[in-house]
């Protein structure tokens, strides 16, 4: 992206990291986004899952401590008790950081606001602490931002019949999300820690001054009112935010560029890639029917074996030699992928991915049509999205299958109702283009957003 006119000079962003992969990656495109805008940016993030500093040369970066032990990091306490502890052990270094730095502040070099990770709502209240405006950053579909707000508790907060009679009255996207699809993204019987963690981040969110979404107006529109009927802070959906930023890297993971070699040499639109993205993970027999799967179909595969993702194993040692002999000469597995490259390579034809909303907005944007496994949280709202709303994608349901998994890969590749969903994935990232493009609603959008942060 050119560098654009200098809106926000003399003006610094404090931007608050969530330390997965998933949040790292679209948060540190915005801040580059926000930089070619004018203002300057500093990063706050924990030790743990630090971004590469030397590959932002023009941020500055603040590590904060989260005290949590490696061991426990890695050892799948669930998500929730790990979120609250960011939370908890973050908020006093965070609030001692901006003290000092407002203490000090040139005034050349004011402090506008602070942009948190929706899910380290901490900021939010130090934020107001020090009298300083918070915008909060969704990650993931604004229906998600929805979800968190009516649960845990739907049938107290009179949700189900708000929501009935929303849908059936004026919002035709959520007819098709009804509530038992937004329950796709909730556990049916959630801890105490995953209702404290719903409420306290819908709390922070209603506080902010403003909302920013990785999204695109047109993939969620009539979601889009319903959201911001409930949170009164301007939404600015400017996604997908890969598209507006230039490439630097922020994968944590090296990505082996081998497959970029691979994919040279396959037919266009042969390839299934596959994968599912940074934590979710399987057990064996879930790896043996994926792999026998992708053999059985015959089409050639580029397939991401996370380190670590197959338990009681570190890559594809699990993987037996007839797995090699039949689809050895028409697969290529790598640890770690250049996976927006991959998405726009030509080879690509389609990507069975596990829903992570990054994942999904990187297919629609290269028109790439999905196979959807959501494995847990906000995946199976954007599996539906995938495939009930915007139909660029069939649905892999239930336990997975050699049988089920070749049928799916062979509809998608080598059948009519395939080839609809390949041109409604084509019109999808059309779409995009024409939302990114000048006018559009994401270039607009930044605009009003770089507006509205100099209005502070
Ligand atoms: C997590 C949650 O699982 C997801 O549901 C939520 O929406 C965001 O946080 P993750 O599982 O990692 O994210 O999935 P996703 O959102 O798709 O993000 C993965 C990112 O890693 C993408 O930007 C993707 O391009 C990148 N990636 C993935 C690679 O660069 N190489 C790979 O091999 C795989």
């Amino acid at each position: 992206m050119e560098k654009q006119e200098a809106k926000g000079l003399g003006r610094r962003l404090v931007f608050v990291v969530y330390p997965f992969q998933g949040h790292i990656n679209p948060m540190l495109e915005l801040a580059t986004i926000l930089n070619s805008k004018g203002f300057s940016i500093t990063i706050v993030h924990t030790e743990y899952n630090s971004p590469d500093h030397s590959k932002h040369p023009d941020f500055s970066f603040v590590s904060i401590p989260e005290g949590l032990s490696q061991t426990i990091l890695s050892s799948g306490r669930d998500f929730a008790t790990t979120f609250l502890a960011f939370n908890n052990n973050c908020e006093a270094p965070f609030q001692q950081y901006m003290e000092k730095l407002l203490e000090v502040e040139n005034p050349q070099d004011r402090v506008a606001c602070v942009v948190y990770d929706g899910l380290m709502h901490f900021a939010q209240v130090v934020a107001d602490r020090v009298k300083l405006p918070g915008i909060s950053l969704r990650t993931s579909a604004a229906a998600t931002l929805l979800a968190f707000a009516v649960f845990p508790h739907p049938q107290e907060q009179g949700y189900i019949s708000f929501q009935d009679s929303v849908c059936q009255a004026q919002v035709p996207e959520l007819q098709t999300l009804m509530l038992k699809d937004l329950l796709v993204s909730m556990t049916e019987k959630p801890t105490t820690s995953l209702l404290e963690m719903r409420a306290t981040v819908t709390n922070a969110t209603k506080n902010a001054s403003a909302i920013i979404v990785n999204t695109m107006h047109f993939l969620e529109e009539q979601t889009l009112k319903v959201v911001q009927k409930y949170f009164h802070a301007p939404i600015f959906t400017v996604g997908p935010f890969h598209k507006l930023a230039p490439a630097a890297s922020t994968s944590l993971l090296e990505e082996d560029m081998s497959c970029i070699s691979w994919l040279d040499k396959q037919e266009p639109k042969s390839v299934i890639y596959v994968s599912f993205g940074s934590v979710a993970s399987m057990e064996e027999k879930e790896l043996l029917e994926i792999a026998f799967g992708l053999a059985n179909s015959e089409q050639p595969f580029l397939w991401v074996v996370r380190p670590g993702s197959v338990c009681g194993s570190e890559y594809v040692e699990l993987l037996p030699k007839n797995f090699w002999e039949s689809a050895g000469g028409r697969c290529c597995t790598v640890k770690w992928a250049p996976q927006k490259e991959v998405l726009a390579h030509d080879a690509v034809g389609g990507f069975w991915s596990h829903c992570g909303w990054n994942s999904i907005l990187e297919s629609v944007c290269e028109g790439v049509p999905m196979l959807c496994h959501p494995f847990f949280g906000d995946q199976g709202l954007g599996a539906r999205y995938v495939c009930r709303v915007w139909k660029v994608g069939l649905e892999l349901e239930g336990v997975l299958e050699r049988g089920k998994i070749e049928k799916a890969i062979r509809t998608l590749m080598a059948t009519t109702e395939g080839l609809e969903i390949i041109q409604r994935a084509k019109a999808l990232k059309e779409k995009a283009e024409l939302c990114l493009s000048e006018d559009g609603s994401s270039y607009n959008a930044l605009n009003e957003l770089a507006q509205h942060i100099l209005s502070f």
